[in-house]
């Protein structure tokens, strides 16, 4: 964590909770991060986000999406549109998510398409990034994340970032109760920025916060959140706990 950057700890409740679980969970989770004075959010499912944006209303908590096409409009059935969650009063949106590459034939191309509608109808955009086990052990993780940060970042000027997140999520972390070390995060969160200053600039990549997902919980939150390069979680299975989440908020605002 650097002061220079905003610490955000959100949640991606993946495709788990109905509405009526939405508010219930919503409830118990306010009362628990209202303190925080960390960018608390959480994305959940669409069908989700009146019930949450309702039931956290006034509140500081963040409501967002998983999400979201890259056209404004037309006949795309089953999508839904960065101008659609931006009235709805979304303020976050996951963009590029590993699952959406793995079993939603995303690529980086499409990343970068939905990345532009999200800023362009000004919702904080949190882009995902990471490499599998197999590129970790060729040696590729560099290349990989340099790569994927260069196209989901393709045709974005300086001035467009923002509202930019970035989430380094190695694949072989997500879900498996085995999070990178807290030096392999925080290298890779650097290399991550490093791209980024060679596509802008120093000053704008030290301005932007890069997360690290992949279990992450209540456990092992205090080491990763202290790295220096590290501004946040995005944080999976334990934000489906509000306890759990509530303490990973309470660690990183220290
Ligand atoms: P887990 O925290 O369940 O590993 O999920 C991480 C993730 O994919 C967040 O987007």
């Amino acid at each position: 964590m650097n002061q220079h950057r905003k610490m955000v700890i959100a949640g991606n409740w993946k495709m788990n909770k109905t509405p009526n679980e939405a508010k219930q969970l919503v409830k118990k989770l306010i009362p628990l991060v209202s303190a925080a004075t960390c960018e608390v959010v959480i994305c959940v499912p669409y069908v989700d986000l009146h019930a949450a944006l309702e039931e956290s209303r006034g509140t500081g908590l963040k409501i967002g999406a998983q999400n979201c096409h890259y056209e404004t409009s037309g006949a795309f059935t089953g999508e839904i549109s960065a101008k659609m969650l931006a009235e709805m009063q979304v303020d976050y949106v996951i963009i590029g998510h590993s699952e959406r590459r793995a079993y939603f034939g995303e690529t980086d191309v499409t990343v970068n398409k939905r990345a532009l509608a999200c800023l362009k109808f000004g919702l904080n955009t949190i882009i995902c990034v990471g490499e599998t086990l197999s590129q970790r052990q060729a040696g590729i993780t560099e290349e990989v994340l340099r790569m994927q940060t260069k196209l989901a970042l393709a045709d974005l000027t300086a001035g467009e970032t923002d509202k930019l997140v970035i989430a380094y999520e190695p694949i072989w972390a997500i879900g498996t109760g085995l999070a990178a070390t807290a030096e392999i995060a925080n290298n890779a969160c650097f290399m991550i920025r490093s791209a980024i200053k060679e596509i802008f600039d120093d000053q704008t990549a030290n301005r932007i916060s890069i997360l690290y997902g992949g279990s992450m919980n209540k456990n092992n939150a205090a080491e990763l959140l202290s790295q220096p390069d590290i501004d946040g979680g995005l944080i999976g299975g334990a934000s489906l706990e509000p306890h759990d989440f509530a303490k990973i908020v309470e660690i990183a605002v220290g």
